[in-house]
Order: structure tokens, then sequence, then C-alpha cells
């Protein structure tokens, strides 16, 4: 199992690199004032992850989901049933969740906390309809929204082309030396930040919607492929 943490001032972030069937990403946030933690998108191993936060000393109390799709949801029931830890998704994405724990909903632009660790919340509609990232100092955990040098399909019920078109814009405010944390392994390395994929990441780089949409529904079809490297804006106009 591969593992990274990031020490800061008044919180750890944990990442579990490769759980489960799916290969997907899970997020810690370690509150050190509270010894609360935040368990963002936790699928496949409920007892791991209690293990894993007990043995800290730390308590689960939050779980913070970025979007409904199975592979980052399907431990949540479990972990509400054994720590009674409240559970939040971006308001957009209820229609979809397919738990059976009714979670509180957040908003774009609110902000949110494990202990004292401020989160904020960026709506990032596009790969699901109610997508969100969120934002902790110099941390960016964004699910699905944004890989490394890549990002999520818009292939399953409530994803839009042209909205993800609009949460990159978006993406693109934030700070150069933010880290990029992203729910799957997908990209040729791990570690990245918003600089890095605001000159490199293909959806980032791409400046129009319509090119934008056109390059996804591409990829849908198997006429473009998917990249797991940077890219440059030429080579871009040429896989369009
Ligand atoms: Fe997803």
């Amino acid at each position: 199992m591969l593992i990274k943490t990031y020490n800061e001032q008044n919180f750890t972030l944990e990442i579990l690199y490769h759980i489960g069937a799916l290969e997907d990403s899970i997020h810690f946030i370690f509150d050190h004032s509270t010894k609360t933690c935040a368990l963002i998108d936790p699928a496949w191993d409920a007892d791991l992850f209690i293990q894993r936060i007990t043995d800290k000393g730390y308590r689960l109390t939050d779980i913070w989901l970025t979007h409904w799709h199975f592979d980052h949801t399907n431990a949540v029931d479990e972990l509400v049933e054994k720590t009674g830890a409240k559970v939040i998704i971006g308001v957009d994405e209820m229609p979809y969740l397919q738990i059976d724990t009714l979670p509180e909903t957040v908003a774009h632009n609110d902000t949110i906390f494990i202990g004292k660790t401020a989160a904020k919340i960026i709506n990032t509609p596009g790969h699901s309809a109610g997508g969100i990232c969120y934002l902790l100092d110099k941390h960016l955990i964004a699910g699905d929204t944004l890989f490394v040098f890549g990002a999520g399909h818009c292939s399953l019920p409530g994803a839009d082309a042209a909205k993800f078109y609009h949460s990159m814009q978006k993406l693109k405010q934030i700070n150069d030396d933010v880290m990029l944390h992203c729910g799957h392994d997908y990209g040729d390395k791990i570690e990245t930040t918003m600089g890095e994929q605001k000159s490199g990441n293909a959806y980032l780089l791409i400046d129009n919607e319509a090119d934008f949409v056109n390059f996804v529904e591409g990829m849908a079809q198997g006429l473009i492929t998917y990249p797991t490297a940077a890219v440059s804006k030429s080579a871009i106009k040429l896989m369009l």
C-alpha cells in the first residue's frame, strides 16, 4: 500500500493510494488540536480506515464526499454505523447519492471545519452533477474532477461536459503552489501542483467550451487518447 503524509501546522493530510477494486485514493485529514479526523471519499475497507485513525489516537467524526460514485462512497454507511460520523456532500449531488445515511449538504464557497481545520468548498460539476472539491490551505482534494494531467469522464448520470469546462475555469483560479490530490492515481506521477497542471493538463489548457466538449466526447468515442502526461497547447490542437 502506498501512503503519503503531509504535516501542516494545524493538520496532517494522509493519503492511501490504490485502495480497492478501482484503486481509489483515500484522504484523511487529522486535526491536531481536537484529535478528530475527516475521511474523504471512504470506500472498500471501513475497518482499515478506523484502525488507522484509532491507532493514531484520533476519532472519526466527519466523512466528506466529493461525489456520489460507488467507488468513492461504498464504505460510508458501515463507517457511520460504527463511528456515528456525519456525512457531507454537495447539494446538487443529492438526487444521485446511493447511500442509506442522510448527509448534510454544502454549496460553493462554504467553509467547513474538521476540528479547527478549515476547508473551502469549490463547486465543480461536470464529472457528476454536484461534485465538489475541498481546499485546505495548500492542498486541493479534487476527487475525480481533476487528475494528474487528466480529469474524470463525463459518462455517468448527472455528468455534463459543458459544465465541466466551467468548473475547470474555477480551478485555474487556485494558486500555483497548491498541491493537487486526486481520487485516482492515473497520471505519470503522484505529486503535482496546480501550477504544473495549469501548464500541462489538457483539461485546464483548452480555452473554449466547444473544444473542451469535443475533447471529452472524442475521448468517450475512442478518437482521442486519454492524457497521462503533460501536453502542450499545440499538441491538443492536433488531437481535436
Ligand atoms: Fe467518479
